[in-house]
């Protein structure tokens, strides 16, 4: 696991931006895992910038997101599905066939969770893996929990990430429940870039970075990946 520390989230959206962009250049199609959430943002705005530019284009990528809520409607504004259009997948060519969600409305969320997890593994498995951390270490809506967990699955959200995330949920109130690829799905990643900046996040990153591998902070299982590479501000870099 490899850790880098930037002055500001603008340097890291492009560096990230940058690893993204050259990655998708070299091959002829890559398989992309993407993260919505307040940290991916300036990178995605980054590669739509390049995007208009024509230093790239998204039309062989194949994108799987990491979660979706669990009873939203899949356009309502606060769904991962609408999130993801925005941000980044309506202002660049990538093909809707190619772009992947769990569905949170689904009948039956177990079949829906081993459905997608094979569709990965058709797939080929990601490529890259662009992951946030939360402020209690979960990755995906991986938990803090007593088991790390291996494919997609159907989660009941903790108080810490309502909290962290119901200010978004203006009109109607935040699910508690969501659909998440499960951290052996994240771990079979070739690469993994992970985004976390602002103090809110420097417990969460000192607990990764020195912490012991434990499922009580799901993203120190970065430890054990190959080829992770953890990307941070200053501020989330001030605990270590
Ligand atoms: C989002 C996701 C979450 C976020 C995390 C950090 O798809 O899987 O793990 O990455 O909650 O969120 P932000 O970036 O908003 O602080």
């Amino acid at each position: 696991m490899e850790i880098k520390i930037y002055d500001n989230a603008e340097q890291i959206a492009q560096e990230v931006g940058e690893v993204f962009i050259e990655a998708i250049n070299a091959k002829s199609s890559i398989v992309l895992g993407l993260a919505t959430g307040a940290s991916p943002v300036p990178t995605y705005k980054y590669i739509c910038e390049k995007y208009r530019e024509g230093k790239v284009s998204l039309k062989n990528v194949t994108t799987y997101n990491l979660d979706e809520y669990v009873d939203l409607p899949k356009n309502d504004k606060n769904s991962y599905y609408s999130f993801m259009h925005e941000q980044l997948f309506n202002h660049t060519d990538i093909q809707e066939d190619n772009v992947n969600f769990l569905n949170g409305n689904a009948e039956d969320s177990l079949k829906e969770c081993a459905d997608y997890d094979a569709k990965i593994a058709k797939s080929g498995y990601i490529d890259i893996q662009l992951l946030g951390v939360g402020r209690n270490g979960h990755i995906g809506f991986n938990e803090p929990s007593n088991h790390f967990t291996k494919g997609a699955f159907k989660v009941k959200l903790t108080e810490s990430t309502i909290a962290a995330n119901s200010m978004y949920f203006d009109e109607n109130p935040m699910p508690h429940y969501a659909l998440t690829m499960g951290v052996g799905s994240i771990m079979h990643a070739k690469k993994i870039i992970m985004i976390a900046t602002g103090k809110a996040k420097a417990d969460a990153i000192a607990a990764l970075v020195n912490g012991e591998v434990s499922p009580a902070c799901p993203a120190s299982v970065l430890q054990f990946h190959q080829n992770a590479v953890i990307y941070i501000d200053k501020d989330a870099a001030s605990l270590l």
